[in-house]
């Protein structure tokens, strides 16, 4: 049973968050407000659409930053994302989201219930699941069709078809003609742009995106057809000021991404993003030192940071102190090592001692803030203000 007792939880709330109790899950609210800001004043400027995905922060709280005044529509991994959502769709904050995973048969019971309450799109990829669409829509009277985005491969594959692949064009045509599922748009999501080292290269694999969308539109049998153009990552997002593409009046131009309100060092290692844009923090206490291998052992291993890797080397990074890395990891117990140049490293004993409290930022926001139950949510004074619980489990 998850031990989180909510009273406990809500004395720390006016304290320092170096009062916290480690490993502790930190996330600057004003930090997640700026990084929205940033992406909705660029999607304004250009006039195209935003779908945000809920993976990362998984949460209400999150999402309600996310979609600001700029959007209604979601991305969900997760059924229990979508469950999550729900509130928010009955408030009126949310009219549509988008299952991102392609679409498996055993999920179609949970989705019909939902989409009582909110329009819940599909993700394609693969010939099967229109014949699960309609198997299902035969079974349980369903007569609206549902909306589907036609899952591109952008060279990841993760999933989707690549534009070359021969089962692209008859599995568009396919749902063209079927009357259990519909064509919304055609959905990219290049995940080799965390392989970009600076603006320009994001801003390439950003028209690679929009070009793949583009061009899938024209295997359809009637390519007139009003369709959006899903495209985006978060380092994609991160210059999609650069994007310069008119498209056919046809097509709808729609940004998601998922990881920009929080950041981390592999967005750091994208060049889109500064150290200073980094939301989360993994409050650590040093437990141990070591002078003969100039080491610290801190109480945060791979279940309070994960063992994600980046063109940051480690696991993490010491806030503050960046010649610190979090070296190696084990299940709670995480080796501080340093990355200055021979002769020039700070010895371990006078960079830290026993009781320190450690502000560590990590690689992959995603991956790490699934290990955590409640998020510590501070100020510009780094003062507890609010827990936030996310959306647990699938
Ligand atoms: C289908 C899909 N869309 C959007 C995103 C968001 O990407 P990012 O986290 O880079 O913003 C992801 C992330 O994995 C994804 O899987």
């Amino acid at each position: 049973m998850v031990d989180v007792q909510p009273e406990f939880l809500h004395s720390f709330i006016g304290k320092s968050a170096t009062e916290l109790p480690t490993p502790a899950f930190v996330l600057s609210k004003p930090i997640v407000q700026k990084n929205c800001q940033r992406v909705h004043d660029d999607v304004k400027s250009l006039g195209i659409k935003f779908r945000p995905h809920v993976k990362t922060l998984k949460s209400e709280d999150v999402t309600r930053l996310m979609l600001g005044d700029v959007s209604r529509a979601c991305v969900a991994s997760t059924l229990r994302e979508i469950r999550g959502l729900l509130p928010l769709a009955k408030e009126g904050l949310l009219n549509e989201v988008l299952y991102g995973l392609p679409i498996r048969p055993s999920a179609l019971p949970q989705l019909l219930e939902y989409s009582k309450t909110v329009k819940v799109l599909v993700m394609i990829d693969h010939e099967s699941q229109i014949d699960a669409l309609e198997a299902f829509a035969a079974a349980n009277s369903v007569t609206t069709a549902w909306s589907a985005f036609i899952k591109i491969d952008m060279g990841s594959q993760r999933a989707g078809q690549p534009l070359t692949s021969p089962h692209l064009k008859p599995l568009i045509n396919r749902i063209e003609s079927s009357s259990a599922v519909s064509v919304y748009g055609f959905y990219c999501h290049a995940g080799h742009s965390y392989g970009s080292r600076s603006k320009e290269a994001a801003a390439a694999v950003l028209h690679d995106e929009v070009n793949a969308a583009a061009e899938a539109t024209a295997l359809m049998q009637k390519p007139d057809t009003p369709v959006v153009i899903s495209f985006g990552s978060t380092p994609t997002a991160h210059v999609v000021s650069a994007l310069k593409k008119s498209l056919p009046s046809n097509m709808t131009l729609e940004l998601h991404a998922g990881n920009f309100p929080a950041n981390d060092l592999q967005q750091l290692g994208t060049a889109c993003i500064g150290e200073q844009d980094q939301a989360i923090r993994i409050l650590s206490e040093v437990c141990s030192v070591y002078p003969e291998r100039n080491e610290a052992l801190i109480n945060a291993g791979c279940i309070a940071l994960a063992r994600e890797p980046g063109p940051i080397p480690g696991y993490g990074r010491v806030v503050g102190n960046t010649e610190w890395h979090v070296g190696r990891v084990s299940q709670e117990h995480g080796i501080l090592t340093s990355h200055a140049e021979e002769g020039k490293k700070q010895k371990a004993e006078e960079a830290f001692k026993v009781g320190d409290m450690v502000f560590v930022h990590i690689q992959h926001a995603c991956i790490t803030a699934a290990a955590h139950f409640y998020y510590f949510v501070v100020d510009e004074q780094d003062i507890v203000r609010e827990i936030w619980f996310p959306w647990k489990g699938w």
